[in-house]
C-alpha cells in the first residue's frame, strides 16, 4: 500500500468522525457492512449541505423510509415535504426517481460499480465514486473540495483550481488503496473536515505532517491555488 494510504488509515482508525451513515473501523471487524441505500442517501444529502445540517433529515428519511423500496413507494408530495430546509429540491426529485429505478429496474439493489451507479438519476462523478468506493469496496479517486484541499496542499500543487482538477484527481488515484478504498475515501474527508481547514490547518496534528509540501514551505493556507474573480 502507498505509505500516504497506510498513514492516513492509522490516523482514521483512531480520529474518524462518528457519523449516523458511516460504519467505523472497529463495526467493519466484527463484520458489519455499509447498507448502500444509506451510503446513497447520505451522499445525496452531502452534495450541497453540511454534515452537521444533514444528520436530522438522514435519521428522519431512514426512520421514514427505511428500505429503497419504501422511498420509491412514497408519493413525490411527501419525500418533497420531508425534504423541505435542505435546499437544491432537483435533489429530492432525483432522489425519489434514482429509488423508483433501484427498485423497479434493479431488485432493490443498488448497481455496484461506478458506470452502474453513474447511470442512476442524480449521480455524477462524485457520488458515484463515493458510493463505489464506501459501499462497495471499488478503489475509485473520490475527490471533493476537502480532498482537493488536502493533496494541493501535500503536493504543493501550484496550478489554481480549476486546471489542477485532474492533477489532483490523478494523484489521489495513485494514493487510493486497493484494500479499504471506502475507509481512506472517508478518511481524507474528514482530514480536510478537521485538521487541514482552509484557514489555520492543525498541522501539528496531522498524520501528514513530515511529508507535506506546502508545511515544508511554511505556508498550506496558499493551496489550494485559485484564479483571481
Ligand atoms: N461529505 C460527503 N460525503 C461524506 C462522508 N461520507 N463522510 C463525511 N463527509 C462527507
Amino acid at each position: 500500500m502507498d505509505h500516504f494510504a497506510a498513514e492516513l488509515l492509522t490516523w482514521y482508525d483512531r480520529h474518524h468522525r462518528e457519523l449516523p451513515w458511516r460504519v467505523g473501523p472497529a463495526d467493519k471487524r466484527s463484520g458489519e457492512r455499509p447498507d448502500p441505500y444509506h451510503v446513497w442517501l447520505s451522499e445525496i444529502m452531502l452534495q450541497q449541505t453540511t454534515v452537521q445540517a444533514v444528520k436530522a433529515y438522514y435519521e428522519k428519511f431512514l426512520a421514514r423510509w427505511p428500505r429503497v423500496e419504501n422511498l420509491a413507494a412514497a408519493a413525490t408530495d411527501e419525500v418533497m415535504a420531508a425534504w423541505a430546509g435542505l435546499g437544491y429540491y432537483a435533489r429530492a426529485r432525483n432522489l425519489k426517481k434514482c429509488a423508483e429505478t433501484v427498485a423497479a429496474e434493479h431488485g432493490g439493489k443498488f448497481p455496484d460499480t461506478f458506470d452502474g451507479l453513474k447511470a442512476l438519476p442524480g449521480i455524477g462523478d462524485y457520488t458515484a465514486a463515493a458510493i463505489a468506493a464506501i459501499a462497495f469496496d471499488r478503489p475509485e479517486a473520490v475527490v471533493d473540495g476537502n480532498v482537493e484541499r488536502v493533496v494541493t496542499r501535500l503536493f504543493a500543487i501550484d496550478t489554481p483550481l480549476p486546471a489542477a482538477k485532474p492533477v489532483v484527481r490523478d494523484r489521489t488515484a495513485s494514493m487510493t488503496p486497493e484494500g479499504r478504498p471506502g475507509d481512506f475515501a472517508q478518511a481524507m474527508m474528514d482530514l480536510g473536515a478537521t485538521i487541514c481547514t482552509p484557514r489555520r490547518p492543525t498541522c501539528a496534528l496531522c498524520p501528514f505532517r513530515a511529508e507535506c509540501a506546502a508545511l515544508a514551505k511554511d505556508d498550506p493556507e496558499r493551496f489550494p491555488v485559485k484564479l483571481p474573480k
